[in-house]
């Protein structure tokens, strides 16, 4: 073999590796210091991102408001019985639940969490919640 055609295996090899490095890349992988999405599976071309480098970006208090439990007789009851151990957000932030789905939270927060509420009271948070926040008795 002569000299040139180890010159042009030598050049074949150097390309193969190139071809071989390159299929080892994912495609819309998102590497460090570029914060967007990839295009992967999209066939529209992207639009130009505006970049500026004046942008300010500021993150506020964490939102610890606590919304108000619903006007009625019982509320009193939950609030001292179901901000115990967490805030009555934990009911306002609940879907609408049928007043089964109530009666099951408040005998898991008595039989599992150990919630030492008697069953006269936990019939009086029962019945609050039947009369505030089922689906039919919320209001939004
Ligand atoms: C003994 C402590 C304790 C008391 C008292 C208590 N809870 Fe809970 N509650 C918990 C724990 C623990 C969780 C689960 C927290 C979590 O998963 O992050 C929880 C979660 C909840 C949730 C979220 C949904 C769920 O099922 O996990 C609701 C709704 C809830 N409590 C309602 C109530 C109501 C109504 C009362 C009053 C009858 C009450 N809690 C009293 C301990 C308590």
């Amino acid at each position: 073999m002569g000299k040139a055609s180890h010159i042009i295996i030598g050049l074949l090899l150097v390309a193969l590796s190139g071809t071989v490095l390159a299929e080892n890349e994912i495609p819309g992988l998102i590497r460090s210091g570029q914060y967007r999405e990839g295009t992967l599976g999209s066939v529209i071309q992207p639009g130009q991102v505006q970049q500026t480098s004046d942008g300010v970006y500021s993150v506020g208090a964490y939102p610890l408001y606590t919304p108000a439990l619903a006007q009625g007789e019982g509320r009193e009851v939950v609030q001292i019985f179901c901000r115990f151990c967490h805030s009555t957000t934990y009911l306002t932030m609940q879907p609408p639940l049928p007043a089964a789905a109530w009666e099951g939270v408040v005998n898991k927060m008595i039989n599992t969490y150990g919630a030492p509420i008697s069953e006269d009271s936990a019939k009086q948070i029962a019945s609050y919640l039947r009369a505030h926040y089922t689906q039919t008795a919320r209001k939004p």
